[in-house]
């Protein structure tokens, strides 16, 4: 039997910090305000002449320079992004020239926030499969592209940044599995509405209160899923690695699982929401930290406009 197991991680965070305080000055909130809602203190921006590519490119090489395969080994690039650079050609293939690595498929993921984990569960098929041997797989985001700066209860949440993983073929797991669903009846409470309407606007609108009820429900749900898949109970999991939204949804999904929350790796306070890097990345510090062990089982969840869900379980 063929399993993908996590080969390396990497990551990057562009250099300029917006913080709470930083917010306070042209918005009507506090630093006190977004700390007890959200447990965001403050978020990285992407400079004005970087792009998803360039972050998801230094994603990569962090990730490359802790693995044990060559660039010209990767067969296959996937990226997931909601704010690609270009409407085409794909973020992905701006990183395979970045990379300067040529001919293997490279292709574009859109699931929101969920989007990583949707990377992962279709390159964990293509190596199960026997079609594919190293899949570099990308989490990449510039959400204050789309951010409108004047709302004050979507300027708070977001960030930009870029996380990697590189998946390799192995015979032991690895990742164990993975599920994914998405419910399109609920586009409009979190979305950009512009599309192919240029009346529209071009930042996110979101619901905030039932996005979050939704979010906590559904994330009880995928949890259950994922350990009756595994025949696992709670106790088994290591290692809870969310998807960055707000503290309170992590904590949620932490009871669910009676989990204390030194179990769950959280980035959010430093990095905000990064949707669909927010996962890699989390994932990149709980591994260099020291925290993340090998041979730990790893329960990542993500939920994100879509809606879109999902999880991966991991043996790392
Ligand atoms: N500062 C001060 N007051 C604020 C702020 C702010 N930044 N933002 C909103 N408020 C006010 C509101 O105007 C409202 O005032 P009112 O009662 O006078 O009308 C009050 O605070 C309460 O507003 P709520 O929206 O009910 O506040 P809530 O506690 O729900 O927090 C938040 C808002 C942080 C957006 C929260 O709903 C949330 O995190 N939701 C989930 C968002 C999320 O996870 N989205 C992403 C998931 S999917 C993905 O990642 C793409």
């Amino acid at each position: 039997m063929i399993y993908s197991k996590i080969n390396a991680t990497g990551s990057y965070l562009p250099e300029r910090i917006l913080s709470n305080k930083d917010l306070e000055k042209s918005l009507d909130t506090t630093d006190e305000w977004i700390v007890s809602r959200t447990g965001i203190k403050e978020r990285h921006i992407i400079g004005d002449d970087e792009t998803t590519s360039d972050m998801a490119y230094k994603a990569a090489l962090d990730a490359l320079k802790s693995s044990t395969i060559n660039p010209s080994e990767i067969d296959l690039i996937i990226v997931a992004t909601t704010t690609p650079d270009k409407v085409f050609p794909s973020t992905a293939c701006s990183v395979q020239n970045k990379l300067n690595i040529g001919e293997c498929p490279a292709f574009d993921i859109q699931a929101v926030c969920s989007g990583f984990i949707y990377a992962l569960s279709i390159a964990d098929k293509f190596i199960k499969t026997g079609a594919k041997k190293n899949i570099l797989v990308i989490g990449a985001d510039a959400m204050s592209r789309i951010t409108d700066y004047t709302d004050r209860s979507n300027a708070i949440l977001w960030g930009d940044g870029a996380g990697a993983v590189i998946l390799t073929a192995t015979d032991k797991p690895g990742i164990l599995s993975t599920h994914i669903h998405s419910e399109g009846k609920y586009e409009s409470m979190l979305h950009v509405p512009r599309s192919n309407n240029p009346s529209k606007k071009d930042t996110i609108e979101m619901q905030g209160n039932q996005v979050f009820k939704m979010a906590v429900n559904t994330l009880d749900r995928i949890v259950d899923e994922t350990l009756n898949a595994n025949n696992l109970m709670k106790s088994d999991i290591d290692w809870l690695v969310p998807h960055q939204a707000n503290i309170r949804i992590l904590e949620a999904t932490a009871k669910k699982l009676e989990m204390p929350m030194d179990k769950v790796v959280v980035t959010l306070d430093k990095h905000g929401n990064t949707s669909a890097a927010s996962i890699p990345l989390a994932l990149d510090y709980g591994v260099k930290s020291g925290k993340i062990k090998s041979g730990e089982t790893i329960l990542m969840e993500a939920f994100g406009g879509g809606f879109t869900w999902g999880s991966a379980l991991i043996k790392y």
